[in-house]
């Protein structure tokens, strides 16, 4: 898959990964994830051909598929962004396996942070809890008039955004934005927690994301160089497509789900993610 590595050094394999996860080696473990998570729950993601969202905005008549998520645009015309937050506003979809084991991840101690580029809210339906999340692409779950900047809660926005009307402030009359980052804005500040994160880490999960974004993508060469990085991703991208010569870098490519489960069996927790995702299901199903 890469290079030799130097000298006589094994390349290192997803067993290796597995059995320093089960036996507690790795307990500081960072995840990375994108859009490629959430395909398995039916949400598009953005690049994929034919399926990803650039490839099917069309119908908005935008000047380039990105610019439904820039300020700039937005400012001009926001009805783009809207009619698309209808289908994406949390609440229609649900987590899949690959949140679950996150969740557990996190459940046995072994989870400092996910840093996650998706807006879809799927990680905190998961019960991973927001402390230990990094939503670095902000999230539909808090709000902001554009004009005065009074907050609000998403849940606030749901009824307009569903009846296809632009959510305005009752203060000033600007248009309410779900805390979404768009392309022009300042990343959250959670998002340099990766300061101290990164340094400390032991394992690097990367999952379901083109690495395209930055400064998002920059995070998966933060790890130090004795790290093992662990890619489950349907293509080879970023750092991992590059020719990457660390030893400690493992492709598991493939379907997102697949990968998770080859890993979740050599663990052995087979058993504890399925009674978690069916107590998670019913809860979710409850609310
Ligand atoms: N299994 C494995 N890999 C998958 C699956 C799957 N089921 N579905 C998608 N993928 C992979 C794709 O092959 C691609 O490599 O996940 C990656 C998704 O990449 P993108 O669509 O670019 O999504 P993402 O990386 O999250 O985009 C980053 O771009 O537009 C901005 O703000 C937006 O947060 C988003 C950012």
């Amino acid at each position: 898959m890469f290079g030799g590595g130097r000298g006589n050094v094994r390349q290192q394999t997803l067993e290796d990964i597995a059995e320093n996860i089960r036996e507690r080696k790795f307990k500081r473990i960072v995840v990375m994830a994108g859009a490629g998570i959430s395909t398995p729950s039916g949400i598009p993601d953005f690049r994929t051909p034919g399926s990803g969202l650039y490839d099917n905005l069309q119908q908005y008549n935008l000047p380039y598929a990105e610019a439904i998520f820039e300020i700039n645009y937005f400012h001009h015309n926001p009805n783009p962004f809207f009619a698309l937050a209808k289908e994406l506003y949390p609440g229609n979809y649900q987590p899949n396996l690959t949140h679950y084991f996150i969740r557990l991840l996190h459940d046995k101690g072994q989870l400092l942070r996910m840093y996650t580029q998706n807006i879809d809210g799927l990680e905190r339906m998961a019960g991973i809890p927001p402390k230990m999340l990094v939503e670095a692409h902000g999230t539909f779950a808090t709000a902001t008039c554009t004009v005065c900047r009074q907050n609000y809660k998403g849940e606030e926005l749901r009824n307009d955004i569903m009846e296809g009307t632009i959510p305005k402030c009752p203060t000033c009359k600007g248009i309410i934005k779900p805390d979404i980052v768009f392309f022009g804005e300042e990343l959250p500040q959670q998002f340099f927690t990766y300061l101290t994160d990164f340094p400390i880490a032991d394992l690097l999960i990367v999952m379901g994301t083109s690495l395209e974004v930055e400064p998002f993508a920059s995070l998966a060469g933060a790890v130090r160089g004795s790290v093992s990085r662990l890619l489950i991703n349907r293509d080879l991208v970023g750092p991992f497509a590059w020719g990457s010569q660390r030893h400690n870098d493992v492709a598991e490519l493939g379907d997102v789900v697949s990968g998770v489960k080859k890993l979740v069996e050599l663990l052995g927790w087979k058993q504890e993610l399925e009674v978690l995702m069916n107590v998670g299901g019913e809860r979710v199903m409850e609310k």
